[in-house]
């Protein structure tokens, strides 16, 4: 533990991306289903955030990088290691297995925007595979997001913050020396 003060990690444009996918993919999962106007303009809502999420991961703020969260497989292998024998280091940014749940969950939203779009095509009208991939994927991201909120909630008690928390007010526990910290230059105010 340390005494120092929090220091910002998550910016705006994280943040927002995040709750903006949480309450976009919500809606089109469980209020306006039909595949109808309102769906699919928050579809296509969905799209564009991941567009500007991604620019962000090559210009924006240290942590929000992918050169900072994207595991080398050694690094994956060694923290699913430590994981399993309970001994995972606190990382300020995301962890190894966090960075690779973010992409597999960015991943298959895009498929899900862009089979919905694909449905909306001359080419692919009334097509059922692709209506059947589009349901899939949606199933699946709700599956994924499952184990990713127990996963936030059991990381947040094993190292004693709140990361959720985080995720609303961009702040983090200063580091101490074992953490890993792969964005030391990140704002600090
Ligand atoms: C990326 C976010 C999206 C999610 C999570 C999502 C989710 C879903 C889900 C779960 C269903 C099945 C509803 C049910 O049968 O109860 C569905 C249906 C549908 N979606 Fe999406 N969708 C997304 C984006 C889009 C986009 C961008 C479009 C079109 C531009 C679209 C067009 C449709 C259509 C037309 C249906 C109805 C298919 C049918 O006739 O059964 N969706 N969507
Ligand atoms: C459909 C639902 C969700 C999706 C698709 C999703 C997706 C994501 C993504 C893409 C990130 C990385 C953010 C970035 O760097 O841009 C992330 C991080 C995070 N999400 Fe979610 N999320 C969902 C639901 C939730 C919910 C409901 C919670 C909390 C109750 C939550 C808690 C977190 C936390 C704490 C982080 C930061 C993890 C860390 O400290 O490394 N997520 N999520």
């Amino acid at each position: 533990m340390t005494d120092a003060k929090p220091i910002r990690v998550w910016d705006p444009v994280v943040r927002l991306f995040h709750w903006s996918l949480v309450a976009g993919f919500t809606l089109n999962m469980f209020v306006w289903t039909d595949g109808a106007l309102l769906h699919r303009y928050i579809g296509y809502a969905l799209l564009g955030l991941i567009a500007v999420r991604l620019v962000w991961a090559l210009i924006g703020t240290p942590y929000a990088r992918f050169s900072s969260f994207v595991p080398t497989p050694g690094r994956l292998f060694d923290y699913i290691g430590k994981l399993l024998r309970g001994r995972e280091p606190r990382y300020v940014g995301h962890n190894p297995v966090g960075a690779l749940m973010m992409i597999a969950l960015v991943g298959l939203m895009a498929g899900c925007g862009l089979t919905g779009w694909m449905m909306e095509t001359d080419a692919f009208w009334g097509n059922e595979a692709v209506e059947e991939v589009h349901e899939t994927l949606a199933w699946l991201i709700l599956a994924l997001a499952g184990l990713h909120i127990v996963a936030a909630v059991i990381e947040s008690f094993r190292h004693r913050e709140n990361l959720i928390l985080s995720m609303l007010t961009g702040r983090k526990r200063a580091p101490v020396a074992e953490d890993v910290n792969h964005a030391p230059a990140a704002d600090r105010r």
